[in-house]
């Protein structure tokens, strides 16, 4: 199943925004542009459905509804998001689900938000239409969705699974390496990679060696001298990974992850996510600490590993060496433009000139570069 349409009003610095995915998505533009606020829609949809959080907490944890809503809203609209999603992508152009949420609160009245509505279709068909004859009744039940809810989602809890299934990733190496380092309880999301050997030593063996396997194969040829990838417990029981290289002593020299490097450690949590789940993946930047020759294949990189099934991948990127892969189309590139107004999402295949420059032959990375810059970038001498 992957998102085969987002609409958004008032979320974030987007006071209107709509787009069509496919397979891949490749969100562009400067600094502030609403890039992660694009990525954070899917994960406030997965907040409301994991265990543990429901519309209520999701909106908390970002602050209340007022943090979520667009500053340049007039007055108290709705926060209003709709997503379409297709069983697979073979299945057609007619979007197989389609669920929507208005989120409103008022300034007088209830104090928490609440929904202004709440509607699920089937292939078209309308299966839930929210305010009901309940909700009328009890004006709390709107403080929760019913895709929150297992005793009311049972006819739509495929999209609940979906959203639930959705991961998003922000590694850090430091919090790979040394995930009890840092202050603070884990977040239960784990987007820095905190619980990472957690999650794979905890993974079935079969699975786990497998998926071990096809990283181990896909760092012998990035990596220089990278010969073997190995899952352990060291005395304690504590879940390690090991790597041996080609040009160590014969026996004995092995390197635990604490030793890995930046980019070794970035790989393997970037691999093993893509072989983790089917649904949707939310990756940030992943080019930070890869190599420029690594960085340009990895598109590529992405697509091949998880074949033949492949996960929805949706990326942001500062990078023109990612975007120089020709494999890249323009309908997949995502340009975030801000304005006064708000962030405005517009494909590189909608924008006239860039379509005429691709079709000629040039990548993406090659035309980028006026269409993502900030527009005073010029005017920096001045602060000399
Ligand atoms: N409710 C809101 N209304 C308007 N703007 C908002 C709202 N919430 C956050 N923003 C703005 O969104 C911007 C941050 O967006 P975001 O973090 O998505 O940028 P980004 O494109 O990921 O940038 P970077 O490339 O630096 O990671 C900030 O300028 C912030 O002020
Ligand atoms: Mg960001």
């Amino acid at each position: 199943m992957l998102v085969s349409h987002i609409a958004l009003k008032n979320w974030r610095n987007f006071p209107s925004a709509e787009v069509s995915l496919g397979e891949r998505a490749f969100l562009v533009g400067p600094n502030a542009c609403g890039k992660s606020n694009f990525l954070d829609v899917f994960r406030f949809l997965r907040d409301i459905v994991k265990a543990g959080g429901g519309l209520q907490k999701s909106l908390q944890d970002r602050g209340g509804l007022s943090k979520v809503r667009c500053l340049a809203a007039r007055k108290d609209p709705d926060v209003a998001i709709a997503v379409s999603l297709l069983e697979s992508e073979k299945d057609g152009i007619a979007p197989t689900w389609k669920y929507e949420i208005g989120i409103k609160q008022d300034r007088r009245g209830l104090q928490q938000p609440y929904l202004s509505y709440e509607r699920v279709w089937k292939n078209n068909v309308l299966l839930l239409d929210r305010p009901n004859e309940d909700d009328k009744k009890d004006r709390l039940r709107l403080s929760q969705t019913h895709l929150e809810q297992i005793n009311a989602n049972e006819k739509f809890r495929d999209i609940a699974n979906f959203f639930k299934s959705a991961l998003y990733l922000h590694l850090v190496p430091q919090l790979l390496r040394y995930p009890t380092a840092f202050l603070g309880t884990a977040m239960p999301e784990d987007p820095f990679g905190r619980n990472f050997l957690e999650r794979i030593a905890t993974t079935p063996e079969r699975t786990r060696r497998a998926r071990l396997k096809k990283i181990e194969k896909a760092l012998q040829k990035l990596v220089p001298q990278f010969k073997e990838l190995l899952d352990t417990k060291d005395d304690h029981g504590i879940p390690h990974l090991e790597a041996v290289y080609e040009h160590w002593r014969a026996r004995g020299a092995r390197q635990r992850e604490d030793q890995f490097s930046d980019g070794t450690l970035r790989l393997i949590g970037l691999f093993w996510s893509l072989l983790e789940g089917k649904f949707l993946l939310l990756l940030e930047e992943p080019e930070l600490s890869l190599h420029t020759s690594i960085v340009k294949k990895l598109a590529s990189i992405l697509q091949r590993l998880q074949s033949p099934e492949k996960r929805q991948v949706i990326l942001s990127t500062h990078s023109t060496d990612l975007l120089s892969d020709k494999g890249i189309g323009g309908e997949e590139v995502l340009l975030l433009k801000p304005t006064k107004e708000g962030t405005q999402i517009h494909k590189m295949s909608d924008i006239e000139e860039a379509r005429v420059l691709l079709e000629g032959g040039s990548s993406i990375a090659d035309i980028i570069l006026p269409y993502t810059e900030p527009p005073s970038i010029d005017q920096m001498e001045f602060f000399k």
